[in-house]
């Protein structure tokens, strides 16, 4: 992905939270979407399978109504399911810019398989209709050549939604894999040991992660049904009370088995972060996320146990928002571990607007007077005083300029033994010159 990488320009901090912010409205979008695309197209799967089997109309109904209903129609399929996808990819382009970091790679390589596996579902859909078409054509009074062309046609359709549907769920049973293996390493963004590709796949936290999409997934869409049959497109659809039945049944009980798992597995996910990663914050919308869940599943044990269906908004909100509240504390955890890249980032972006007003040309600055003046009285290089020992801390700094620089221009917490750094405020090349003139003292005191 060099190619896009070549097109960012260095950001300004604000702009960086301003990405952040971007990529969680866009998540919120996709997340649901491709859940419940996901959910309803196995549903549907499932069920004209058992129609296959049983020849029971019923289930060859509601394998209709769910492919219909859940991927709504293929703009939609478009607008939530792509445009978000290349969005997610750009962001992480300027996010992680100058890094190796393979995020923006995996994310691509996703958005493949993600697009095409929708395209497939999308022609499901079709083929799903043409059908239903097909079924109710009457052929006896046809002549032969008529019926033979029928025949063959109709069997063409039903290849092709069948073969249609397995690959739309493969290809994005495997998309969506990726994708959440990008995301997570990008969570883990200064931790992760850079491993190979499926290595990633396969490691305990994204095993994890992608579990939890999955529940959510089988669960938002059963909750999304309930919604639709009970409350949104309650006069719309007619149906009678034994199908409607049938309907609450299967979907409350995919809304109840599969979020039971979600709290624990969020728990193992949390259990897994490193401590720096974990801020007050995240545990915050993690409590938030497990409370709520709580909430609908008590919402869809009214609903199904009681045939309280007045329930049924609160339950589809109430579930959708713990859903945002997990992607919002992800997002918190990737804004944390990508802290100090952005910083560099953003050091970048400061040099090129003062070389561009001017500023710091023709001045030498004086490092040495300028580090005793504004660093000199927290510290020392042998010796702690407010803040830790130069000896201490400039090891990690060696060969790390870059890093170094970003630090003293915008301090970020590191070592809970100590309080915050506070901003010493020195202009970019000030910052340069202290930094440089810090490892090279370094350098000469440890020979010593
Ligand atoms: C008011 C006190 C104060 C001043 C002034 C100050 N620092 Fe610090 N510095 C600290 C404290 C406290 C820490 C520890 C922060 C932490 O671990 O979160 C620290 C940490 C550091 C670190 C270690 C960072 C790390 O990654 O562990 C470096 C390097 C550093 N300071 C350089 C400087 C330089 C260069 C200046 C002058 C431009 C300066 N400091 C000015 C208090 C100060």
């Amino acid at each position: 992905m060099e190619f896009l990488d070549k097109l960012v320009l260095p950001q300004s901090a604000e702009h960086i939270q301003l990405l952040h912010y971007i990529l969680m409205l866009v998540l919120f979008l996709f997340i649901p979407f491709i859940s419940v695309v996901f959910g309803g197209t196995f549903l549907s799967y499932t069920f004209r399978k058992k129609f296959n089997k049983t020849g029971d109309k019923t289930f060859l109904r509601f394998a209709k109504d769910t492919i219909q209903l859940l991927t709504v129609n293929s703009y939609i399929g478009l607008i939530l399911g792509i445009v978000p996808l290349i969005t997610i990819i750009l962001i992480f382009a300027q996010l992680l810019h100058t890094t190796t970091f393979p995020t923006v790679s995996d994310l691509s390589l996703s958005f493949l398989l993600v697009s095409a596996g929708l395209i497939f579902i999308y022609v499901y859909r079709l083929s799903f209709a043409l059908k239903i078409v097909f079924d109710a054509v009457e052929t006896k009074s046809a002549d032969d050549f008529v019926k033979e062309e029928f025949t063959s046609y109709y069997s063409k359709t039903s290849k092709l939604s069948d073969n249609s549907v397995r690959l739309g769920l493969i290809l994005l049973f495997i998309g969506m894999w990726i994708f959440t293996g990008a995301l997570t390493t990008a969570v883990y963004f200064d931790a992760w040991k850079s491993s190979s590709f499926f290595a990633t796949l396969f490691s305990a936290k994204v095993l994890i992660n992608f579990l939890i999409w999955l529940c959510i997934s089988f669960s938002l869409t059963g909750v999304t049904l309930l919604f639709l049959f009970l409350f949104w497109k309650k006069n719309e659809l007619k149906v009678s009370e034994d199908y409607k039945d049938f309907v609450i049944g299967i979907s409350s009980r995919y809304a109840l088995y599969f979020s039971l798992p979600i709290p624990v597995l969020i728990l193992l996910s949390i259990n897994l972060l490193s401590d720096s990663l974990l801020s007050d914050t995240m545990f915050a919308y993690s409590a938030i996320a497990i409370i709520l869940l709580f909430l609908s599943l008590n919402f869809v044990y009214l609903l199904y146990y009681k045939k309280q269906y007045n329930y049924v908004p609160y339950l589809f909100f109430t579930f959708l928002f713990a859903v945002l509240s997990l992607i919002i504390k992800d997002q918190i955890t990737v804004n944390n571990a990508t802290k100090y890249h952005s910083v560099v980032l953003s050091t970048e972006y400061d040099k090129i607007l003062a070389e561009l007003k001017g500023e710091g040309k023709g001045e030498t600055i004086n490092a040495a007077e300028l580090y005793q003046v504004r660093c000199g009285a927290c510290h020392k290089f042998d010796q702690k005083l407010v803040g830790p020992a130069h000896f201490d801390v400039l090891p990690k700094y060696v060969g790390k300029e870059a890093q170094l620089v970003a630090f003293i221009r915008n301090p970020v917490k590191v070592d809970p033994a100590y309080p915050p750094m506070p901003n010493p405020g020195l202009k970019p090349a000030e910052a340069e010159a202290v930094a440089k003139y810090l490892l090279e003292e370094y350098q000469k005191l440890k020979g010593k």
